[in-house]
């Protein structure tokens, strides 16, 4: 097998495939997946079984925080394979307990629940929320999501999910959810019955097309919340741990939620969610409410709380905040240069820009010249490069984007 060691590191990527076919799999095809087979990786680069380096800016849909190769993960990960790996809920263990403590000494949260994934990390949400709901007032169940929300593909977390196309084949979804208009008139509305318990959002949409939410649309949802007794639950699944140039999304609005979902790149890769939450609705919640069998096991949790250190450096997340705002301006320059760009939205290394025709034929043409990039609905493509990305790196990126456009 190709490894990393016998792969010798370029600077740049080289004549990816245009297109290759790939054999018929047994693996169920969820995915329209690219023509490539991705063997090691370095740094910001994926390595396929021809030795072909492809620049990443997908890091697993915001999962590879750290990059491939990672020293510090690679370590994490040996010390942790010489401790126990799973231990049941019905015990505790160190490095979960520590994990706990450092979301909640970064964050607003008191009590943190773990998990295995993203759209699980909302569902439980969506019950602890309806459980403290229900203690105001029992008529309290409905939970709301916004126009171009994004929170899952299971059974509930679909409800929320504001994509037709993902919805229909299976209607009728999980009843109580709703979809609201990204407008406070409307929200103001849904929210005024004795029946509303929770409005989960993204600060920043990610599959609905990056979309940054205003900080004073923020504020005034949390007004609304506070007064109409609705738990504001911030789904930072994508968004958070680093991506935006904060720790949490919410800290650049200064909004605090009452509950706050986080996944994607919490355990390097390993699948690993976690659910934090002020006291006030974790004091509603018992034994026996809710449980998993794998979430919060001493061998992710030990990876997680090498990962938060990482996302939670200073210089990390200064740099992610200063060359995300560069990108920012390069891709508006790109814009204006190439006219193939009709809008540009983002921030930190989370970003995207709607094209003139469809964002998988950019996507599939950046992949034929080496550039991984996806999309986020449609017309927009979306580039999630790894945190570690240099200046450099990014520019080197663009330049390929630059070419493909
Ligand atoms: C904002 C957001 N919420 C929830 C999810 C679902 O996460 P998972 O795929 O781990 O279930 C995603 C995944 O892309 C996401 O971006």
């Amino acid at each position: 097998m190709t490894t990393l060691d016998t792969i010798a590191p370029e600077r740049a990527p080289v004549d990816a495939p245009a297109s290759v076919e790939l054999p018929q799999s047994s693996i169920l095809a969820t995915y329209r997946r690219a023509p490539a087979e991705f063997v090691a990786g370095d740094g910001v680069y994926l390595i396929d079984a021809e030795g072909r380096r492809y620049m990443d800016f997908v890091s697993g849909i915001a999962v590879n925080a750290l990059g491939y190769g990672d020293e510090g993960l690679r370590a994490a990960l040996h010390a942790a394979a010489d401790g126990l790996v799973h231990v049941s809920n019905l015990y505790g263990t160190a490095p979960g307990e520590q994990l706990a403590d450092s979301l909640v000494a970064k964050s607003f949260a008191d009590r943190v629940f773990f998990c295995n994934s993203g759209a699980e990390a909302n569902e439980a949400a969506f019950k602890f929320a309806r459980r403290w709901a229900r203690a105001q007032l029992s008529t309290k169940h409905e939970i709301f999501a916004l126009r171009g929300a994004f929170h899952g593909r299971l059974f509930g977390t679909l409800a929320a999910t504001d994509r037709p196309g993902y919805r229909e084949p299976f209607q009728p979804l999980a009843a109580g959810i709703g979809i609201v208009e990204r407008d406070i008139d409307d929200l103001s509305a849904a929210l005024q019955t004795d029946r509303a318990a929770a409005l989960i959002l993204e600060p920043v949409q990610g599959e609905g097309g990056v979309r940054v939410l205003d900080p004073g649309f923020l504020r005034e949802l949390r007004e609304l919340t506070r007064e109409r007794n609705v738990a504001l639950i911030f789904d930072e699944i994508q968004c958070g741990l680093g991506r935006t140039g904060t720790l949490f999304a919410y800290e650049q609005s200064g909004v605090l939620p009452d509950v706050l979902t986080v996944a994607k790149p919490l355990a390097g890769g390993l699948p690993m969610g976690a659910i934090l939450m002020t006291s006030e609705i974790a004091d509603t919640i018992k034994p026996g409410d809710h449980g998993t069998t794998f979430g919060g096991g001493p061998f992710v949790a030990s990876i997680a709380n090498h990962v938060l250190a990482r996302v939670s450096d200073p210089a990390l997340l200064e740099a992610v905040a200063a060359n995300g705002a560069w990108l920012g301006e390069q891709l508006r320059e790109i814009a204006r240069r190439s006219g193939r760009i009709r809008a540009v939205r983002g921030v930190g290394y989370m970003w995207g820009f709607d094209v003139m025709g469809t964002a998988a034929h950019v996507v599939s043409e950046a992949f034929s010249a080496g550039l991984l990039v996806c999309t986020a609905g449609e017309y927009t493509v979306r580039l999630l490069p790894p945190l570690t990305a240099t200046r450099e790196e990014l520019a080197l990126g663009l330049g390929i984007l630059e070419s493909v456009l």
